[in-house]
């Protein structure tokens, strides 16, 4: 038997809009039954509520499998295209073709160690990593969006008797919304279902968004301007105080600076003075005792010739062969003609070559003529826009690349009486 109740309910039921009308059952077989026949009449907007996972009960109503992971499919495609096509654009195209795109927006064109601008297995981890997002984010809107969530609340929690829903007993709720909806017909459908009481469910009043969600809302709001703000302030204000350093790290630590006052000592000074008799630690070259062997020079000039230490001979030849295939040949070329590969590169690159200053050809008359203290000096500091190698290379080995290079230059400017009588009939 079914009773039809109204004084169940925490608001009288006839104030507002109908939600929809909800039958209670004691058993979960009744209520498998009931769902299979409400599937059948063709209802789409309707729900069963049981305080369990209930078997088979998807296929008792009917429901369909989710397309939810179309959509995560869907975005996560989106992502990798996206990923794609911002690494290409912002990487690899010219900025002087699309003049009509804002500067700002345009890409760099912009070669890194001669890789290509387009590379796709450099692009992978920013793919990957667009694509998980996007999918990610699909996921968690798209089931709140399909969902129907965020809801501020459910008609059914008016019910008294629904809240039985959570211990001990099952319903089943046609909204008002379905269009098979038809109050008296519905009703009557209901009723033949075996249910044990039937309820007409109201839409409560005022029972949309909580008043104090807007408040938090403004208040989140206004407390997310305030870093911004700080930023600003902080790209506008001057203080002579040192920025916030909230990780210290070892950057300050207590010390004296040199020059500077303080009363530790009697005479007031923090620098303290050199203890009488230390002796001086270090290499020659920092004592500065041999000029000659460490900077190339003699007096005020340049060495015209070997220091006193370095042997000419081809073991130290040998070495100058190898280290200048190492250090200057990449330049200069292995004939030391100016030729090297960053040479060829550069020319072959033409937006590269403009302002560029070309290496020497090291049997140029210029270089010819230079001392070997010069040609060492260019060496251990550079020269105009050539790079010093005095870090790289030590003083021995710097000698012995002068020698290689004094080798070069008689090989080019070579006549027939450098080459040894019984091998002049070899030449052509
Ligand atoms: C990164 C490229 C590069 C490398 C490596 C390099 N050079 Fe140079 N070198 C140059 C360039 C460029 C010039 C010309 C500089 C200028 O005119 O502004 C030059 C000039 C010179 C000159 C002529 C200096 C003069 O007196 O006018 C000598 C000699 C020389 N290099 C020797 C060497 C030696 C030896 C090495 C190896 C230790 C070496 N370079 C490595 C780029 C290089």
């Amino acid at each position: 038997m079914i009773a039809v109740d109204a004084t169940t309910h925490d608001i009288p039921p006839t104030t507002g809009k109908l939600h929809g009308l909800l039958v209670e059952f004691d058993t979960v077989d009744v209520l498998k039954v009931a769902a299979r026949r409400v599937r059948d009449a063709g209802y789409s907007r309707w729900d069963v509520h049981s305080p369990f996972p209930v078997h088979g009960m998807d296929a008792a109503m009917g429901v369909r499998h989710t397309r939810l992971p179309w959509l995560v499919f869907g975005l996560g495609v989106v992502g990798a295209i996206v990923g794609l096509t911002m690494q290409w654009w912002m990487n690899a195209t010219d900025p002087g073709e699309f003049t009509f795109v804002p500067n700002f927006l345009r890409g760099y064109d912009y070669r890194i160690s001669g890789k290509p601008l387009y590379s796709l297995p450099a692009f992978i981890p920013v793919v990957f990593e667009v694509t998980v997002l996007l999918a990610a984010v699909g996921a968690v809107v798209g089931m709140l969006a399909m969902n129907n969530l965020p809801q501020w609340y459910n008609a059914l929690f008016t019910s008294r008797r629904f809240q039985r829903v959570t211990s001990d007993r099952f319903f089943i709720c046609i909204e008002a919304a379905d269009t098979k909806f038809d109050e008296d017909a519905t009703r009557e459908f209901l009723a033949g279902l075996g249910g044990t009481h039937l309820e007409r469910i109201v839409e409560p009043p005022n029972r949309g968004r909580p008043a104090l969600l807007g408040m938090m809302a403004l208040i989140v709001c206004c407390l997310a301007l305030l870093p911004p703000v700080l930023v600003y302030k902080a790209n506008v204000s001057k203080s002579s105080k040192p920025r916030y350093h909230l990780i210290q790290d070892m950057d300050n630590q207590g010390r004296f600076k040199s020059q500077q006052a303080h009363p530790l000592f009697a005479d007031g000074r923090a620098m303290r003075p050199m203890v009488e008799g230390t002796v001086a630690r270090g290499d020659e070259w920092t004592l500065g005792t041999d000029p000659h062997f460490y900077e190339g020079k003699v007096g005020d000039d340049w060495a015209t010739t070997f220091p006193e230490r370095i042997e000419v001979n081809e073991q130290l030849m040998l070495r100058g062969q190898e280290r200048f295939g190492v250090y200057c040949a990449v330049c200069h070329g292995l004939d030391g003609g100016g030729n090297g590969i960053v040479a060829k590169r550069v020319r072959e690159n033409s937006k590269a070559s403009s302002g560029w200053a070309p290496p020497s050809s090291l049997y140029g008359d210029a270089v010819v003529e230079r001392p070997v203290g010069h040609l060492y000096n260019t060496i251990n500091v550079g020269i105009r826009t050539m790079p010093a190698y005095g870090d790289q290379i030590p003083p021995a080995d710097r000698w012995a690349i002068v020698a290689y290079v004094r080798a070069l230059q008689r090989s080019q400017n070579a006549t027939i009486e450098d080459v040894p009588e019984d091998k002049r009939s070899q030449l052509r």
